[in-house]
């Protein structure tokens, strides 16, 4: 719904403000960012989604300052808490016309989240999941960013395991029918190096090259994986 929102001259506050209302007043469901903390002597988040921009890799906190321009490119990242559940994602959206790289970037990071889903199956492993999207990104001469990594996710919002973008076929955790992650690589268009910003939350590429991220929250099943967060436009991806 946030789609026809965006448009050279809004806000990532603006965005905000209008997840928000939808959130809580049409789905009945709590933003999970806002005020939420994950460690100590680190402020809470002060906003209810995160807005990434361009070398924002992730965490972007949304403000009234922050004016979207012709060629962006944007993560937007909910998490909503529906009967005590956590559901996650995010994707990429185009702020008018990005450039040829830009828009070869975020689909690139489509593709590596759905080739770490597909590696989804109960006996294979994490690092099953790691391996098939460090291979694609790196393929296209990207890099994967190795401090943040997908999570068990339910109940809580950060749970155990820590899902990995990267890593090695056959290695780390054996994937179990019933349980319930998130795989959401952030991928550079540069260096994988990253910054934090001393707001303490918004990452950043170290070069101020590009990122991309997409994210989903799966549950997997006897055979392989539902996606619990896909989207109808969605409906021919696998
Ligand atoms: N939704 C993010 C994730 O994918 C986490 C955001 S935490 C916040 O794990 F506090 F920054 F909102
Ligand atoms: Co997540
Ligand atoms: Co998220």
């Amino acid at each position: 719904m946030i789609r026809e929102h965006i448009a050279p001259g809004t806000t990532t506050g603006v965005l905000d403000d209008i997840c928000h209302r939808f959130i809580v007043d049409e789905l009945g469901c709590i933003p999970a960012p806002l005020n939420y903390r994950n460690s100590p002597g680190v402020p809470p988040f002060p906003r209810s989604i995160c807005t990434s921009v361009n070398h924002v890799v992730c965490h972007g906190i949304p403000s009234a300052r922050k004016v979207l321009r012709n060629g962006d490119i944007l993560n937007i990242d909910i998490t909503v808490i529906k009967d005590g559940y956590h559901g996650d994602t995010s994707k990429m959206f185009f702020v008018g016309k990005p450039a040829v790289l830009a828009q070869r970037l975020v689909r690139v990071t489509q593709e590596c989240l759905y080739r770490g889903i597909g590696a989804i199956r109960p006996g294979a492993t994490l690092g099953d999941i790691g391996h098939a999207i460090q291979t694609h990104a790196q393929a296209h001469n990207f890099s994967v960013v190795r401090e943040f990594c997908g999570h068990g996710i339910g109940k809580r919002f950060h749970d155990e395991p820590q899902v990995l973008h990267y890593g090695h076929r056959g290695a780390g955790m054996v994937i179990e029918e019933g349980m319930t992650f998130t795989v959401e690589p952030m991928i550079n268009a540069g260096r994988r190096d990253i910054r934090m910003l001393p707001d303490r939350w918004t990452v950043v590429t170290k070069d101020h090259k590009l990122s991309a991220q997409w994210e989903h929250t799966l549950l997997v099943t006897g055979d392989g994986t539902e996606i619990l967060t896909r989207r109808a436009e969605e409906a021919d991806l696998s």
